[in-house]
Protein backbone atom coordinates (compact mmCIF):
# COMPACT_ATOMS: atom_id res chain seq x y z
CA UNK A 1 0.00 0.00 0.00
CA UNK A 2 1.34 3.11 -0.76
CA UNK A 3 0.74 6.14 1.43
CA UNK A 4 0.51 9.93 0.26
CA UNK A 5 2.22 13.06 2.16
CA UNK A 6 0.97 16.60 1.78
CA UNK A 7 3.23 18.65 -0.17
CA UNK A 8 2.14 21.84 2.08
CA UNK A 9 0.20 22.93 -0.95
CA UNK A 10 -3.24 22.42 -1.21
CA UNK A 11 -4.02 22.41 -5.12
CA UNK A 12 -0.80 20.81 -5.70
CA UNK A 13 -2.37 18.00 -3.46
CA UNK A 14 -5.68 18.25 -5.38
CA UNK A 15 -3.54 17.47 -8.05
CA UNK A 16 -1.35 14.41 -6.94
CA UNK A 17 -5.00 13.01 -4.93
CA UNK A 18 -3.07 13.45 -2.00
CA UNK A 19 0.46 15.17 -2.36
CA UNK A 20 3.84 12.93 -2.77
CA UNK A 21 4.36 9.32 -2.43
CA UNK A 22 5.96 8.51 0.73
CA UNK A 23 9.71 7.65 0.09
CA UNK A 24 10.28 8.44 -3.17
CA UNK A 25 12.35 10.61 -4.94
CA UNK A 26 10.55 13.24 -7.26
CA UNK A 27 12.01 15.84 -9.85
CA UNK A 28 11.27 19.79 -10.35
CA UNK A 29 11.65 20.97 -13.32
CA UNK A 30 12.21 24.57 -14.65
CA UNK A 31 14.13 27.30 -15.76
CA UNK A 32 15.47 29.73 -13.52
CA UNK A 33 12.76 32.05 -11.06
CA UNK A 34 10.40 29.57 -12.02
CA UNK A 35 9.41 28.84 -8.24
CA UNK A 36 11.12 25.28 -7.75
CA UNK A 37 13.03 26.38 -4.38
CA UNK A 38 9.76 27.97 -3.32
CA UNK A 39 8.06 24.80 -3.38
CA UNK A 40 10.62 22.57 -2.26
CA UNK A 41 10.59 24.90 0.34
CA UNK A 42 7.33 24.73 1.36
CA UNK A 43 7.30 21.16 1.37
CA UNK A 44 9.74 20.85 3.62
CA UNK A 45 8.17 23.87 6.20
CA UNK A 46 5.02 21.37 5.89
CA UNK A 47 7.12 18.33 7.38
CA UNK A 48 8.59 20.82 10.19
CA UNK A 49 4.99 21.97 11.32
CA UNK A 50 4.06 18.68 12.37
CA UNK A 51 8.09 18.29 14.10
CA UNK A 52 9.06 16.06 10.93
CA UNK A 53 13.12 16.28 10.33
CA UNK A 54 13.99 17.90 6.85
CA UNK A 55 17.23 18.56 5.23
CA UNK A 56 17.99 20.90 2.71
CA UNK A 57 20.80 20.08 0.62
CA UNK A 58 22.05 22.86 -1.15
CA UNK A 59 25.32 23.21 -4.20
CA UNK A 60 24.09 26.44 -5.29
CA UNK A 61 22.53 29.38 -2.33
CA UNK A 62 24.02 30.44 0.44
CA UNK A 63 22.60 29.60 3.39
CA UNK A 64 21.62 33.65 4.34
CA UNK A 65 20.51 34.37 1.53
CA UNK A 66 18.04 31.42 1.54
CA UNK A 67 17.16 31.78 4.77
CA UNK A 68 16.49 35.57 4.31
CA UNK A 69 14.42 35.23 0.92
CA UNK A 70 12.32 32.19 2.47
CA UNK A 71 11.65 33.86 5.57
CA UNK A 72 9.84 36.57 3.56
CA UNK A 73 7.15 33.73 3.13
CA UNK A 74 6.76 32.69 6.66
CA UNK A 75 8.96 29.55 6.20
CA UNK A 76 10.50 29.92 9.95
CA UNK A 77 13.35 27.91 9.37
CA UNK A 78 15.59 29.30 11.83
CA UNK A 79 12.87 28.54 14.75
CA UNK A 80 13.21 24.52 13.77
CA UNK A 81 16.85 24.69 12.95
CA UNK A 82 17.22 25.78 16.50
CA UNK A 83 14.86 23.18 17.64
CA UNK A 84 17.28 20.47 15.66
CA UNK A 85 14.83 19.32 13.05
CA UNK A 86 15.91 21.23 10.27
CA UNK A 87 19.61 21.77 8.49
CA UNK A 88 20.83 23.98 5.50
CA UNK A 89 23.87 21.77 3.96
CA UNK A 90 26.05 23.76 1.42
CA UNK A 91 27.86 21.28 -0.29
CA UNK A 92 29.81 21.46 -3.40
CA UNK A 93 29.44 18.74 -6.05
CA UNK A 94 32.56 17.28 -5.80
CA UNK A 95 31.87 16.47 -2.37
CA UNK A 96 29.42 14.55 -2.75
CA UNK A 97 31.71 12.49 -5.20
CA UNK A 98 34.28 11.87 -3.02
CA UNK A 99 32.78 8.30 -2.45
CA UNK A 100 28.89 8.29 -2.79
CA UNK A 101 28.84 4.16 -2.58
CA UNK A 102 30.13 4.36 1.15
CA UNK A 103 28.34 7.43 1.96
CA UNK A 104 28.16 11.24 1.91
CA UNK A 105 29.34 12.11 5.66
CA UNK A 106 28.68 15.89 5.54
CA UNK A 107 25.07 15.64 4.51
CA UNK A 108 24.43 12.18 6.21
CA UNK A 109 24.99 13.55 9.68
CA UNK A 110 22.99 16.06 8.90
CA UNK A 111 19.95 13.44 7.90
CA UNK A 112 20.71 11.80 10.82
CA UNK A 113 20.96 14.42 13.25
CA UNK A 114 17.41 15.44 12.54
CA UNK A 115 15.73 12.06 11.97
CA UNK A 116 14.95 13.54 8.28
CA UNK A 117 11.82 12.42 6.96
CA UNK A 118 12.06 15.22 3.96
CA UNK A 119 14.61 16.29 1.73
CA UNK A 120 15.25 18.29 -0.89
CA UNK A 121 18.45 18.55 -3.13
CA UNK A 122 18.98 22.24 -4.76
CA UNK A 123 20.17 21.22 -7.85
CA UNK A 124 20.85 17.45 -9.53
CA UNK A 125 21.65 20.18 -12.25
CA UNK A 126 24.82 21.48 -10.49
CA UNK A 127 25.79 17.82 -9.78
CA UNK A 128 25.28 16.97 -13.21
CA UNK A 129 27.84 19.70 -14.74
CA UNK A 130 30.83 18.44 -12.97
CA UNK A 131 30.92 15.25 -15.19
CA UNK A 132 33.02 15.30 -18.50
CA UNK A 133 31.13 11.89 -19.91
CA UNK A 134 27.65 11.33 -20.55
CA UNK A 135 28.51 8.04 -18.95
CA UNK A 136 30.11 8.97 -15.56
CA UNK A 137 27.00 11.42 -15.88
CA UNK A 138 24.45 8.76 -16.18
CA UNK A 139 26.68 6.23 -13.63
CA UNK A 140 27.40 8.36 -10.62
CA UNK A 141 23.51 10.03 -10.79
CA UNK A 142 22.16 6.43 -10.74
CA UNK A 143 24.97 5.62 -7.70
CA UNK A 144 23.25 8.73 -6.26
CA UNK A 145 19.94 7.93 -6.17
CA UNK A 146 20.66 4.86 -5.15
CA UNK A 147 22.37 6.17 -2.19
CA UNK A 148 19.59 8.44 -1.01
CA UNK A 149 17.16 5.43 -1.38
CA UNK A 150 18.88 4.23 1.96
CA UNK A 151 17.95 7.28 3.91
CA UNK A 152 13.81 6.53 3.43
CA UNK A 153 13.26 9.82 3.15
CA UNK A 154 10.44 11.72 0.46
CA UNK A 155 13.27 13.66 -1.43
CA UNK A 156 12.74 16.35 -3.91
CA UNK A 157 15.43 17.05 -6.62
CA UNK A 158 15.68 20.37 -8.18
CA UNK A 159 16.35 20.75 -12.08
CA UNK A 160 17.06 23.52 -13.74
CA UNK A 161 17.20 22.18 -17.07
CA UNK A 162 14.78 20.46 -18.76
CA UNK A 163 15.50 18.79 -22.28
CA UNK A 164 18.96 17.21 -21.21
CA UNK A 165 17.83 15.58 -18.27
CA UNK A 166 16.01 12.71 -19.66
CA UNK A 167 19.97 11.67 -21.37
CA UNK A 168 21.43 11.76 -17.93
CA UNK A 169 18.65 9.29 -16.48
CA UNK A 170 17.28 11.49 -14.14
CA UNK A 171 13.98 11.33 -15.64
CA UNK A 172 14.04 7.91 -15.33
CA UNK A 173 15.23 7.25 -11.98
CA UNK A 174 12.55 9.64 -10.71
CA UNK A 175 9.52 8.22 -9.26
CA UNK A 176 7.61 11.65 -10.48
CA UNK A 177 7.87 15.25 -12.36
CA UNK A 178 6.90 17.81 -11.61
CA UNK A 179 6.90 20.90 -14.66
CA UNK A 180 7.25 24.65 -13.75
CA UNK A 181 7.24 27.25 -16.60
CA UNK A 182 6.30 31.28 -16.93
CA UNK A 183 4.57 31.05 -19.95
CA UNK A 184 4.30 34.28 -22.35
CA UNK A 185 0.30 35.03 -22.52
CA UNK A 186 0.10 36.10 -26.28
CA UNK A 187 -3.26 36.80 -26.97
CA UNK A 188 -4.67 38.84 -23.60
CA UNK A 189 -0.93 40.52 -23.33
CA UNK A 190 -1.17 40.25 -19.24
CA UNK A 191 2.75 38.95 -19.50
CA UNK A 192 3.66 35.92 -18.23
CA UNK A 193 1.45 33.21 -16.34
CA UNK A 194 3.49 31.09 -13.58
CA UNK A 195 2.12 27.17 -14.83
CA UNK A 196 2.63 23.68 -12.82
CA UNK A 197 2.15 20.42 -14.16
CA UNK A 198 2.06 16.74 -12.90
CA UNK A 199 4.25 15.21 -15.69
CA UNK A 200 4.23 11.56 -13.83
CA UNK A 201 3.86 10.25 -10.86
CA UNK A 202 4.42 6.46 -10.57
CA UNK A 203 2.32 4.17 -8.92
CA UNK A 204 -0.51 6.50 -8.46
CA UNK A 205 -3.49 8.97 -10.71
CA UNK A 206 -3.01 12.20 -11.10
CA UNK A 207 -4.32 15.28 -12.84
CA UNK A 208 -3.07 16.18 -16.32
CA UNK A 209 -3.77 19.39 -16.69
CA UNK A 210 -1.44 22.49 -16.57
CA UNK A 211 -2.60 24.78 -14.18
CA UNK A 212 -1.62 28.27 -13.04
CA UNK A 213 -0.27 29.30 -9.42
CA UNK A 214 1.29 32.06 -8.15
CA UNK A 215 3.79 33.27 -5.63
CA UNK A 216 2.37 35.48 -2.81
CA UNK A 217 3.45 36.32 0.81
CA UNK A 218 2.46 33.15 1.74
CA UNK A 219 4.47 31.34 -0.49
CA UNK A 220 2.83 28.80 -3.37
CA UNK A 221 -0.37 28.72 -4.46
CA UNK A 222 -1.71 26.73 -7.24
CA UNK A 223 -4.97 26.81 -8.93
CA UNK A 224 -6.16 23.18 -10.01
CA UNK A 225 -9.64 24.21 -11.59
CA UNK A 226 -8.50 27.40 -13.43
CA UNK A 227 -7.31 28.05 -17.22
CA UNK A 228 -3.77 29.40 -17.23
CA UNK A 229 -5.11 31.99 -20.26
N1 LIG B 1 8.15 37.72 -1.40
C1 LIG B 1 7.78 37.35 -2.62
N2 LIG B 1 6.52 37.50 -3.05
C2 LIG B 1 6.12 37.12 -4.26
N3 LIG B 1 6.94 36.55 -5.17
C3 LIG B 1 8.22 36.37 -4.82
C4 LIG B 1 8.70 36.76 -3.54
N4 LIG B 1 10.01 36.45 -3.49
C5 LIG B 1 10.31 35.88 -4.68
N5 LIG B 1 9.24 35.87 -5.48
C6 LIG B 1 9.19 35.32 -6.86
O1 LIG B 1 9.70 34.00 -6.82
C7 LIG B 1 10.68 33.83 -7.82
C8 LIG B 1 11.83 32.96 -7.35
O2 LIG B 1 11.35 31.74 -6.95
P1 LIG B 1 12.38 30.56 -6.66
O3 LIG B 1 11.62 29.55 -5.91
O4 LIG B 1 13.63 31.09 -6.02
O5 LIG B 1 12.70 30.10 -8.13
P2 LIG B 1 13.77 29.04 -8.68
O6 LIG B 1 14.24 28.24 -7.51
O7 LIG B 1 12.99 28.24 -9.68
O8 LIG B 1 14.84 29.82 -9.34
C9 LIG B 1 11.21 35.19 -8.09
O9 LIG B 1 11.66 35.25 -9.42
C10 LIG B 1 10.04 36.08 -7.83
O10 LIG B 1 9.31 36.25 -9.02
MG1 LIG C 1 16.24 28.02 -6.78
Amino acid sequence: MITKISTGIAGLDHMTYGGFVKGTNNLIVGKPGTGKSTIATQFLFEGLKNNEGAVYISLEEKKEKFMENMEQFGFRLREYEQKNIFRYVEVKPKEILVNIEEGIPTIENSVREVNAQRVVLDSITAFLLIFETEKQQRDLTKQLFDRIDRWNTTTVFISEIEEEDAKFGVDYLADSIIRLDLKLDTERKRGRVRTIEVFKMRGTNHRHTIVPFEINSEGVEVHPEAMIF
